[in-house]
């Protein structure tokens, strides 16, 4: 069957990857990308598609009612992927409230058009940070939610919005919590994409403490194999962890970094903690719902890392506008000020 996907945030890292594996991998399939196009968003990600007539794009946010519900009667929508979010934990410090808007009530609106108009699936991408921290062990679908940064806590609260629509109104919706992300065209602010693009402009990279938190990290076209599958094959109601058990610590990434790009470890700078209280130590997830259906990973962590060092090395011209931005350089003096002049 043909179907018409709406991708919400299609424009920004994760969503733009997903709609090019979408286009490429379902050739009956049409594809409407949404985006807001705020600093995160950007069309150049989508280079490769934007001719295809079986895409289109539409700027626009999702809590516009009007809009959003627009879009599902003219495009005749029948399945919603949802990645579009303020995902930054770091902004979020800094702005805490903001991201409820999207991260929350945009979640209600777009599941309020599936209502109205019906879909066959709506899955909302969701992260292994709504599970807080844990020292020890791997989290299960079924775990608690124990949210410690503003953003987790909005990602959270969508979780919440999905699950209710599915009780109170039936919508056959799916949820999938995925790991630290990595790959080439991630907005430059994360640890590998801001660790990265500082080092090739000579800069120093900031570690937070001593580096010693450990996150699970997995390539974007890994990530993205198993939203479809979830998308294809998950049972309406159900939650999927989508990792890849690549533990490392923060310190290790650096390290890693450095020595794929040939330079001195006394580039990385540790600086006094900026996140506090709110900085999780640990993540890490059983995946053995989504692995029952099918999915593993396709390549190796090493692989997929050295090719993401390789992407930001060859494609200067993709993150020097960003990194160069006002925006950018705005959050940059906001949140790593206070270090800057410590030869940041
Ligand atoms: P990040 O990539 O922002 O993802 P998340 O907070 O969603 O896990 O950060 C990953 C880890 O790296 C986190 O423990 C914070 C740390 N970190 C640094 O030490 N230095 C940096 O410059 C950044 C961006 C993150």
């Amino acid at each position: 069957m043909t179907n018409t996907l709406l991708i919400t945030g299609g424009a920004g890292f994760i969503g733009s990857h997903f709609t090019k594996y979408w286009i490429a991998t379902h050739l009956q399939d049409r594809v409407v990308a949404l985006d807001a196009l705020t600093y995160a968003g950007n069309t150049a990600n989508l280079a490769e598609v934007w001719n295809d007539p079986r895409f289109r794009f539409i700027p626009g946010r999702i809590q516009d009612q009007a809009s959003v519900e627009w879009i599902f009667k003219t495009e005749k929508i029948t399945r919603v992927v949802n990645f579009a979010a303020e995902s930054h934990n770091d902004r979020s410090l800094l702005d805490p409230g903001a991201l409820i808007q999207t991260n929350v009530y945009g979640v209600s609106v777009l599941l309020e058009a599936a209502r109205k108009f019906g879909v066959e699936r709506f899955l909302h991408v969701s992260t292994d940070e709504v599970y807080g921290t844990t020292d020890t062990g791997v989290f299960k679908e079924d775990d608690p939610l124990l949210p410690n940064t503003p953003y987790s806590a909005g990602k959270a609260g969508g979780e919440m919005v999905v699950r209710a629509h599915h009780v109170a109104y039936g919508i056959p919706t799916l949820v999938t919590r995925g790991g630290n992300t990595f790959g080439p065209n991630q907005y430059p602010e994360k640890l590998i994409s801001f660790s990265l693009t500082r080092l090739l402009q000579g800069k120093k990279i900031p570690l937070y403490g001593d580096g010693s938190q450990r996150r699970e990290w997995i390539a974007v076209r890994d990530h993205c194999a198993g939203i479809a599958t979830v998308l294809e094959k998950g049972e309406p109601g159900q939650i999927y962890n989508v990792g890849d058990h690549n533990e490392r610590t923060n310190l290790w990434i650096m390290q890693r970094l450095l020595s794929e790009l040939g330079m001195d470890e006394r580039l990385i700078k540790r600086i006094e903690d900026p996140r506090g209280g709110a900085h999780d130590r640990r993540y890490s997830m059983d995946t053995a719902k989504l692995q029952r259906m099918g999915w593993k990973p396709e390549r190796s962590f090493d692989e997929a890392l050295s090719a993401t060092v390789r992407w930001y090395r060859e494609n200067e011209s993709w993150w020097r506008p960003i990194v160069e931005s006002e925006d950018y350089q705005t959050f940059v003096r906001r949140f790593y000020g206070r270090y800057l002049g410590e030869d940041l």
